[in-house]
């Protein structure tokens, strides 16, 4: 489908990571786009945005009006907007991840809307052995209401596919690339300060995805009528370690972190600050928490081949190139120029 056989494409979580690459990819293209954002201020990203022909709103997509209010006009929606921490309060994940994601679709259906993606997790597969794994599974236990209500809103937004609205479910990796100042820029800053971002001994695979290959797949999944119905494990279809990645990432950095957790003691540690913090009904993030942990622990390697038979998905971008990439942004960013597009 070419750009202009869509009236509007609405895109939640315009000002997050992954949402604001999308919205700027899109609007380069020549696709018409409706971006949200929800904070006080706008981001300059979003300015730029607007500047170049995008429309932009300011949206709380927890009220059932604005959502009405923003899908005026629209046949598309990429909904990128949630919760993403790894650590929270079971009611604020089910209200952000689930119900907006029911409002949404819902109202997307009401409102005359042809497509709707869903950005999901491939955490929603539980943390456990991980090599290869398809969308099928396997799964496992979940250890945060992050995962339980993406996959929630997933099984919702997939039950509203019908023919003439046509919902797909991408289940992205381990996202990072320049902006991504709420995850991978921690990492880094993390690691300037001596920590490794590893648990000591542990080798296990992880499941990156550059940003723009990501984009490239939420293209795919809006453009693509076998789609429908249909969910698609998204990452850069890689073999490789979390340890290899932060090693190379202190490399560029040209730091040699030294702390780690042996993964016995994490998960001692994750357990009881979990169990502290919600006693006392902390809102920051512990240092450890089982999700954090979980995922240093256990193989986390999905096939890809799902995405590239029906949707053509083919990741350009591998990890050595992605992190120099992240890197340097973060250089940019530290220096107090933010623009990353
Ligand atoms: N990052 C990853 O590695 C990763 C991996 C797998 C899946 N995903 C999925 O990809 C999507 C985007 O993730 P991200 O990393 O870009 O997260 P992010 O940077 O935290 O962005 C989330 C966005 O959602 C918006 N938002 C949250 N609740 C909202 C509400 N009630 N009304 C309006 N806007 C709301 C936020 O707005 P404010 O900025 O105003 O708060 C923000 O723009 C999410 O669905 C996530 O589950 C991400």
């Amino acid at each position: 489908m070419a750009p202009e056989t869509f009236r509007r494409i609405l895109i939640t979580g315009s000002s997050g990571f992954i949402g604001s690459w999308v919205t700027s990819t899109l609007t380069k293209r020549g696709y018409p786009v409706r971006g949200l954002y929800r904070r006080n201020r706008m981001p300059a990203h979003l300015e730029e945005i607007r500047r170049a022909g995008a429309e932009v709103e300011r949206r709380d997509l927890t009220v059932r009006e604005e959502v009405r209010l923003s899908l005026q006009n629209i046949d598309a929606v990429i909904h990128c907007a949630a919760l993403v921490r790894d650590w929270g309060y079971e009611r604020d994940y089910h209200t952000q991840n689930f119900e907006v994601s029911k409002t949404l679709v819902d109202e997307a259906r009401r409102a005359g809307c042809r497509v709707f993606v869903f950005l999901s997790s491939l955490s929603v597969q539980g943390f456990g052995i991980h090599r290869g794994s398809t969308e099928e599974g396997p799964f496992y236990p979940y250890v945060s209401g992050y995962q339980r209500t993406k996959k929630a809103a997933e099984e919702y937004v997939l039950s509203q596919s019908v023919p003439g609205f046509r919902v797909t479910v991408l289940r992205s990796g381990n996202a990072y690339g320049p902006g991504d100042s709420t995850t991978f820029y921690r990492l880094l800053a993390a690691q300037e300060k001596g920590i490794r971002g590893t648990l000591s001994g542990s080798r296990v695979l992880t499941s990156p995805v550059y940003v723009e290959d990501l984009v490239e797949a939420v293209i795919l999944a809006l453009e693509n009528d076998r789609s429908g119905g249909q969910v698609f494990n998204i990452t850069s279809g890689e073999e490789v370690t979390w340890a290899q990645m932060m090693d190379y990432c202190a490399e560029l950095l040209g730091v040699r972190p030294w702390f780690e957790l042996p993964i016995p003691l994490a998960w001692v540690a994750a357990h009881l600050f979990n169990r502290i913090y919600r006693l006392l009904r902390i809102k920051a993030d512990p240092l450890v928490f089982p999700y954090r942990v979980a995922h240093l622990a256990w193989d986390y390697n999905f096939s890809i081949d799902k995405a590239r038979r029906i949707l053509g998905y083919r990741p350009k971008t591998d990890w050595r190139t992605g992190l120099s990439r992240t890197v340097a942004a973060y250089r940019r960013f530290k220096e107090g120029r933010n623009s990353f597009l």
